[in-house]
């Protein structure tokens, strides 16, 4: 039967302007208080909340009503707004001065008891959470995630609009789109024995727009990748990808500035483009990381000059063999809230772990120098030195590791994370965006023994190096970049190889050589001879963006409907088992369960949930 009364009000805009107003509110049932023969209820929608008042004296047949009404049911209600009683005004919301003793009410619908209590939020386990997601979401930190990243992504929209962008939707069902990662499969009913991939990106496409004369394109692309998942990567997640013709590194950039600055002011933050750049090896001596933080200093400190002149065997042996000595001077960490023996061994072993033959340390106190046992292999004038190249003080703390230059920075840089966060270094107000540029096109891949694109294949090398492509393909700088935010990537792109010749070169760089390049992108070569205008891009990661903006932990907590560390949705209980007939139809026989796999891999999945 359709209700007789119509909504016309949301719950969480009324204030005391409108008292005396007639108004018809609906929502849920967040909290049912009987209080001596008053009852309170406070109904919630997605703006907010506001109490309902009931008394048996003014309004028998509603006070009836509303007695029986349980957590979650669905109500609307008329009636006029009126003050709060002085003294039971809740001042923390303009809703908690006003209140509503409806002459009309109507039961919607009624809700079973809720597996978790809405109010427990972050506390409940996240499998419950994810199983009963349209419960999880109904919570208004969780509701209010999805509104943000609508508004985050109306706001880019808006952007790209307004700079001459034009939208378009690439496939779904396509072919392979080497973005390093496995891909996705779906068996072709139609074409026996062939499958489709889903997109990892939609990059091939994107370049072939712009030779079809698009100029400038974007979409809000949906990516699916079969990796390994972290706490900020999805199997499927979302791009805002962008691609230009005719363009360069600082257009793409600032185009990209644009946006984020609209981006950012969804959440009232103003950001004062252009942002810093910082060339990846400056990036990996100064932090060792290509994504460094940059809200807190503490940076690495080069010292390998002690090193190759002391009579240390173990600094000295490693600067001769071509290493480095490098190190991190901690502030103040020798007097306020000291590092103790017990933090420095931790510390000692987390360097091991990351690959690193020790982690050698130097107390500056007051009272005198101590260290690890390296001051009784140098000089005072070395210990000096150690000093004054690292920065440090009275009163700092250095950590020192030497070994070669990846692995030493590496250690470093991760060692320089753990601690700003140990020691609450990092200044949580503040919002650092970075460019890091001048990334090697190429690096060496163990686990393939090969060189591997650092981006992608499509990536243009720096001109200037184009002439060691067959040489020296290491020493290649890309015309690539990376945008950076706190700490985390997200986003990335490039100028790209606009010319058949160089990207038949630089797919054979990489071990893909011409007959392979034909058959697996064939399509792109031949376009790249049609009249291909120079072009570039770059794709942000929306969901890392939201997560970031909203403070969440989790890439999980700003998507409506996310998949657990191993892959599944525990709502939908995806993925699942196909019929016979439906494996027949797609010409797909599968291999004999091993048994106990299918149970272990919810179990997996299940405890894996929360990592
Ligand atoms: P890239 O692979 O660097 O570039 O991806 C761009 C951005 O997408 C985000 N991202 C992810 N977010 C969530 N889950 C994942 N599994 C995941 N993987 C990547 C990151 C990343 O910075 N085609 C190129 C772009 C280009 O060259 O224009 C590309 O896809 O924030």
């Amino acid at each position: 039967m359709p209700s007789r009364l119509k909504r016309n009000q949301a719950c969480g805009q009324l204030s005391i302007a409108d008292v005396e107003r007639e108004v018809t509110v609906a929502g849920w049932v967040h909290v049912r208080r009987d209080l001596g023969g008053l009852i309170f209820i406070e109904l919630r929608d997605q703006t907010g909340r506001i109490q309902l008042a009931a008394d048996p004296n003014r309004n028998k047949e509603v006070h009836q009503e509303l007695s029986t009404l349980k957590n979650e049911y669905v109500l609307i209600a008329r009636g006029k707004v009126t003050a709060r009683p002085a003294g039971s005004e809740n001042r923390e919301t303009p809703t908690g001065l006003v209140e509503i003793y409806p002459d009309a009410v109507e039961i919607l619908n009624t809700a079973k008891p809720l597996p978790f209590n809405l109010d427990q939020g972050d506390a409940v386990n996240e499998e419950l959470r994810l199983k009963y997601r349209y419960l999880d979401l109904r919570r208004p930190e969780m509701n209010n995630n999805l509104r943000l990243r609508h508004r985050v992504t109306q706001a880019i929209r808006r952007s790209l609009d307004d700079n001459g962008f034009t939208e378009v939707e690439t496939p779904i069902l396509t072919k392979a789109t080497p973005e390093g990662a496995r891909d996705f499969l779906v068996p072709s009913r139609l074409n026996p024995g062939n499958f489709y991939a889903l997109p990892q990106s939609p990059q091939l496409f994107k370049q072939t727009l712009m030779i079809s004369g698009i100029d400038r394109y974007y979409q809000v692309a949906r990516c699916f990748r079969d990796e390994d998942l972290r706490a900020d990567r999805q199997p499927e997640f979302t791009q805002i990808d962008i691609e230009l013709s005719f363009t360069d590194e600082e257009e793409v950039m600032g185009v990209t500035e644009n946006l984020l600055t609209a981006a950012f002011s969804a959440i009232d933050v103003e950001l004062k483009p252009p942002f810093a750049r910082l060339p990846y090896k400056e990036a990996m001596e100064r932090f060792g990381n290509d994504k460094p933080d940059l809200r807190f200093d503490m940076e690495i400190k080069d010292m390998t000059e002690v090193a190759k002149t002391c009579n240390f065997k173990v600094f000295r042996e490693c600067a001769d063999a071509g290493g480095v000595l490098k190190g991190l001077c901690i502030k103040g960490a020798a007097e306020k809230d000291p590092v103790s023996r017990k933090t420095l061994d931790i510390w000692q072993e987390a360097a091991k772990k990351d690959g690193a033959k020790g982690l050698a340390w130097v107390i500056f106190a007051k009272e005198g120098t101590r260290s690890s046992g390296i001051d009784k292999h140098l000089t005072p004038e070395e210990m000096d030195k150690l000093k004054s190249l690292s920065g440090a003080q009275t009163g700092d703390v250095l950590l020192l590791v030497s070994d070669k230059f990846a692995l030493t920075v590496n250690v470093l840089g991760r060692m320089r994370l753990r601690i700003a966060e140990e020691r609450g270094l990092i200044d949580e107000s503040r919002h650092e965006l970075l460019w890091v540029v001048d990334f090697p096109l190429f690096e060496y891949d163990e686990k393939e023994g090969r060189m591997m694109a650092v981006h992608h294949p499509f990536t243009s090398p720096n001109l200037e190096d184009v002439q060691h492509l067959e040489s020296d393909p290491g020493r290649i700088r890309a015309r690539a970049y990376d945008i950076v935010y706190n700490g985390v990537e997200i986003g990335g792109g490039s100028i790209r190889i606009h010319d058949q010749e160089l990207q038949t070169r630089a797919f054979q760089a990489i071990g893909i050589d011409r007959d392979q390049a034909r058959d697996k992108f064939g399509f792109l070569l031949d376009a790249l001879e049609s009249g291909a205008p120079p072009h570039g891009g770059l794709a942000l990661g929306l969901d890392r963006i939201i997560m970031l903006l909203a403070g969440c932990k989790s890439i999980r907590d700003v998507i409506a409907f996310p998949k657990t560390q191993s892959g599944g949705c525990l709502m939908t209980q995806a993925p699942s088992a196909a019929s016979e007939e439906q494996l027949n139809e797609i010409h797909i026989v599968t291999k004999p369960a091993n048994p106990g796999r299918k149970e272990n891999a919810k179990e997996d999945q299940i405890a894996s949930a929360v990592q």
